[in-house]
């Protein structure tokens, strides 16, 4: 099966339009989490699929809310211009609307500890990338490397609360400077959620998780490092 290329028009119509077919739950979710084959005009690809209904409930969530900070997840990445998050869209399923995210073909026995060696100047953005979404749920296995080299990013419906709940493996660049070009990153990102991606997460995201998200942007840019661990317990359970 010839995934289409990421970014291209073909992956977004797929995922928006194409015809989706169950073929099982992923194994080691806790969400109900299905890989789905899509088909659109002879094309097909896989993705995840991730229906509202499916998501269990949390304590310290909004019940029903993980799907959408999915989506937010990705469009944060694309306006950082990191491609951290594969293309991850809100649609309706043969299980209700949900989550639909392209799948990212890996190798299962990869993962952040074994790629960090090689792949510090990328996995210093998914860093900051988690503290902008406060992201609490890092683990190492979220870290997949594609056929191309590129690392992607998976699983971020915990994201985005106004409490402070980064949890997360990658600790390895505390006290470091931000490297200019990310901070630039950074910089630019703050204009876009000024204007669309502004508006693109009001209705994903409340008021103040919107605010939220714009406090850690500001924190960040004028501490100019990599926080230190900001909870007592800053690692996700399990690790990997
Ligand atoms: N986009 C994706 N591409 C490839 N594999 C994925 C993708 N999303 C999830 N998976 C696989 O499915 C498993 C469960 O997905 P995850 O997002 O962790 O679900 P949950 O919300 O239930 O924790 C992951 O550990 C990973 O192996
Ligand atoms: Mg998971």
């Amino acid at each position: 099966m010839i995934q289409p290329e990421p970014g291209s028009t073909e992956e977004r119509a797929l995922l928006e339009s194409g015809e989706i077919e169950m073929l099982g739950r992923m194994p080691w979710s806790s969400n109900a989490t299905f890989l789905v084959k899509l088909e659109r005009d002879g094309v097909e690809s896989l993705a995840v699929y991730k229906p509202r209904k499916g998501e269990r409930p949390l304590w310290d969530f909004p019940r029903g809310t993980l799907c959408e900070r999915e989506v937010a997840a990705h469009r944060v990445s694309e306006a950082l211009g990191w491609s951290i998050v594969p293309l991850t869209i809100l649609r309706d399923g043969p299980a209700g609307v949900g989550m639909l995210q392209r799948f990212v073909d890996h190798d299962p026995e990869e993962h952040f500890f074994t790629l960090r060696e090689n792949f510090g100047d990328t996995f210093r953005r998914f860093a900051l990338f988690d503290v902008v979404i406060n992201n609490a749920d890092r683990k190492s296995g979220h870290c997949l490397r594609d056929r191309q080299d590129h690392i992607w990013g998976i699983d971020h419906g915990v994201s985005f609360h106004c409490a402070v709940k980064l949890r997360t493996v990658i600790w390895d660049y505390e006290g470091e400077a931000i490297p200019p070009t990310d901070l630039d990153a950074l910089q630019e990102f703050g204009v876009r959620l000024d204007a669309e991606l502004g508006r693109e997460l009001t209705v994903l995201l409340s008021a103040a998780e919107r605010q939220a998200v714009e406090d850690r942007l500001a924190w960040l840019l004028s501490e100019r490092v990599f926080p230190q661990p900001l909870t007592e317990y800053p690692y996700p359970w399990p690790m990997v």
